[in-house]
């Protein structure tokens, strides 16, 4: 853990500019920096590059964002990783905890451990090549099984000799430590206290960790014996819920790819490999845990699982679904033929083949668990049991904008109303988000897996049956709904909508006008506050759900951006102060008269004045900017980002005797009216519609609901009357 006066240190110290040109060749241009992005191949530069915003973005590929972003994304770093990374370049010191006599024995065991399991690795390894067994029993299984002499080395696979102590005699000639090789779990002891090799007569394969150390073996049998596998016991080293097969060969290739393909075992990985689909590992046949994700999540948030299409391979890939949307993985599920497994598969199909059948095969699994879950169950018990379970998988995505895009899509796939899973959704997360709190209070460290998390605890059982019994009042009426006629969509408000969403994000926290309190007391608004009531008076929100997230978070930086403003103006001031004292020494230094003395005291006075205002000003302007574009979730800091390097363009209206007037000046008029265009475009719509659906209607004979759309078609216009007036003439009718 990095304290947070440290991370903060870190984060004000990081410069894009200098950060990125570590790895990018920058060149000025206007207020920006362009080089060609280092995400993707390119020849014209696209990767766009803000100093005073301090983040970065590609056109092209859309990635970017805050120096610690960018770091994480070039590097395959943690979070974590990537500030100490950044600490080190700018010389910050984290303080790490001063390490107790136990930690230091533990440590320095460990890195013994290390040594000798590198030792063990080294030796097997040449074992297949350079002895009469190696080469006639182990390798000669790994060709049998198409596995390519690259791959062996790549893979440092290796072959352990049939002998009964060869490792120990060759460990001990070594002088290294066998209490050590012990808990490695390479070597054993008898009941008689003799020594033996653990692994014998078996092929090997090294289990390395992320940055490449050799942690675990796993040995194959080859004589048809009883255990298929032995490996590695758990130990200081080897977390076996923490580690994934393949990770230290595959972590490049899933950062260059952004996605990482999930496979059972070690001969999968290898055969993926050499079909040249190199960003695979393999969770050694167990369920998934909580640490396995958070690697994989290091590396890319794109994983796709890979089954046998067979039930077997369908129940496994819907086991983790959960505890990976929790995560806020996007998963992909792809299914082989029945029989195969991804080795078989890569061996029967050429590598282009192969990718052209991932490329087609490969679902969204949110999509799968609907399709899964809804084929053919006609018994209404039976389906709200699965909405149920979808229910669940839907309210394990923390992420707000994901979740109201699967809701729709479940939605239509189950053609239940979309307000109706919502609302059991939210039901349901209200219910997790309780249960995960309870649980971090009662410090509950044993590693999750998949299979753990899905054990149904009994709050979750109750939110079942609550949700069951509402959706049974529901499903029945489905059939009235599939046959009610479409009505259009009018979706011109979005422009608008973007529009009024971008001034949040480029001027949000700037105050834009002041309100008047019971008192008499003046209160001055920022945009997002401002917004924020218009918003509420009407009831509306955004439409497009990433806006509206990014809306609702712009609201909860509200009293975060007040404490850190005003703690802003108190540097900014004593900064003042200090430029004030030495202007006027300065002038009191020069030979001048009394009068002279005090004209240049006031213009001191006056520019230090206005350079505090832009200051002030800049602060405000760029928070929103600065918090959204390295914001956690990916697509609000896209469209944040997208927003923020959008040219500005001012219409003619505020050229005022052709000077430019900034927008920021401005707001006061330019929000409302953005505000207002986007407001009335809505009622529009929504006037369309209701005449739409009258039109529908004429002639049925069903004179209740044509009255009751005649009442709404009249709410809305007196709406849009009172809009009208509410915002006069000053801005509806521009002077142009
Ligand atoms: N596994 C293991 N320990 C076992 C059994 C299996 O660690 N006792 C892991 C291994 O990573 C193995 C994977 O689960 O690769 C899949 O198991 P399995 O399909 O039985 O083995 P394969 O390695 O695929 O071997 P083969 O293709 O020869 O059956
Ligand atoms: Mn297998």
């Amino acid at each position: 853990m990095i304290d947070s006066v440290t991370v903060q240190k870190i984060k004000d110290a990081a410069d894009i500019v200098d950060v990125v040109s570590d790895y990018v060749h920058l060149v000025r241009r206007g207020a920006n920096y362009m080089g060609l992005c280092p995400f993707h191949n390119e020849r014209t530069p696209s990767f766009s590059v803000n100093k005073s915003k301090n983040f970065c973005y590609c056109f092209s590929c859309k990635k970017g964002g805050s120096p610690v972003n960018f770091i994480m994304e070039k590097e395959g770093l943690s979070y974590h990783e990537a500030l100490l990374h950044l600490a080190k370049k700018y010389g910050i010191d984290v303080v790490e905890k001063e390490l107790t006599d136990e930690e230091r024995h533990a440590q320095s065991e460990r890195e013994a451990m290390l040594v000798a399991n590198e030792w063990a690795l080294q030796r097997m390894h040449d074992n297949l090549f350079n002895t009469e067994d190696g080469r006639n029993i182990g390798l000669s299984y790994l060709f049998g099984r198409g596995v390519t002499e690259e791959a062996v080395r790549k893979f440092k696979l290796g072959y352990a000799l049939d002998k009964g102590s060869d490792m120990v005699d060759a460990a001990r000639k070594k002088g290294l430590d066998l209490e050590i090789l012990k808990k490695l779990g390479i070597i054993g002891t008898s009941q008689d206290g003799r020594n033996y090799d653990r692994f014998r007569g078996r092929v090997i394969f090294p289990i390395l960790n992320s940055a490449g150390k050799v942690i675990a073996f796993g040995g194959r049998d080859l004589k048809g014996g009883l255990a298929k596998y032995i490996n590695s016991p758990e130990s200081q080293l080897y977390k076996k819920s923490n580690e994934l097969y393949g990770i230290y060969q595959a972590r490049a290739e899933m950062v260059k790819q952004d996605r990482c393909y999930l496979v059972e075992g070690y001969l999968d990985v290898i055969g993926m490999w050499q079909s040249g689909i190199q960003n695979t590992v393999a969770s050694s046949g167990t369920a998934l845990t909580d640490g396995q994700i958070a690697l994989i999540h290091r590396f890319t948030e794109n994983i796709t699982l890979i089954y046998d299409g067979d039930a077997a391979g369908v129940k496994a890939s819907l086991r983790g679904i959960n505890m990976l949307l929790n995560h806020n993985m996007k998963v992909k599920v792809l299914l082989l033929p029945d029989g195969h497994d991804p080795d078989s598969f890569a061996k029967e199909k050429t590598p282009e083949e192969f990718r052209e059948y991932i490329k087609s095969h490969e679902t969204d699994i949110v999509q799968f668990k609907a399709k899964v879950l809804l084929s053919d169950i006609k018994d209404p018990a039976k389906r709200i049991e699965a909405v149920n379970s979808m229910v669940e998988s839907l309210a394990h995505i923390s992420d707000p904008v994901s979740r109201d895009v699967y809701i729709q899509e479940c939605s239509s796939i189950m053609s239940i109303p979309e307000a109706t899973i919502a609302k059991s959704v939210n039901r349901m997360r209200g219910v997790l988000v309780e249960k995960w709190k309870k649980e971090k209070s009662l410090k509950s460290l044993q590693p999750q897996t998949a299979d753990s998390i899905q054990t149904i605890s009994p709050e979750i059982q109750n939110a079942q049956a609550e949700i069951a019994n509402e959706l049974k009042k529901e499903i029945p009426s489905q059939k009235s709904r599939e046959t009610a006629t479409t009505t259009i969509v009018y979706d011109s408000h979005i422009p608008l909508e973007r529009n009024v969403i971008k001034y949040c994000i480029r001027y949000g926290f700037v105050k834009m006008c002041t309100l008047l309190d019971d008192n008499g007391n003046e209160i001055p608004l920022s945009v997002v506050e401002y917004i924020k009531e218009e918003l509420d008076a009407d009831h509306l929100t955004f439409k497009t759900s990433v806006y509206n997230s990014i809306f609702q978070i712009l609201v909860s930086l509200l009293p975060v951006f007040e404490a850190d403003f005003a703690q802003q103006i108190e540097i900014l001031k004593q900064n003042m102060q200090i430029s004030k004292r030495k202007g006027i020494e300065e002038i009191a230094m020069q030979d001048l008269s009394v009068s002279e003395i005090n004209k240049a005291e006031k213009k001191l006075n006056e520019s230090l004045e206005h350079e505090l205002e832009e200051q002030i000003l800049e602060f405000s302007r760029d928070y929103a900017g600065r918090q959204l574009a390295s914001h956690e979730i990916s697509e609000v800091r896209n469209v944040a980002i997208e927003l923020l390097q959008e040219k500005h363009h001012l219409s003619n209206i505020y050229l005022k005797d052709n000077n430019i007037e900034r927008v920021e000046d401005k707001l006061e008029f330019l929000v409302p009216r953005a505000l207002t265009e986007w407001r009335s475009e809505l009622l529009n719509n929504k006037l369309k519609e209701i005449l739409d659906k009258l039109k529908q209607l004429s002639g049925k004979g069903d004179v209740d609901a044509e009255l009751k759309l005649q009442q709404e078609f009249n709410a809305i216009m007196n709406v849009r009357s009172r809009v009208a007036k509410a915002i006069g003439d000053r801005v509806l009718q521009p002077a142009r």
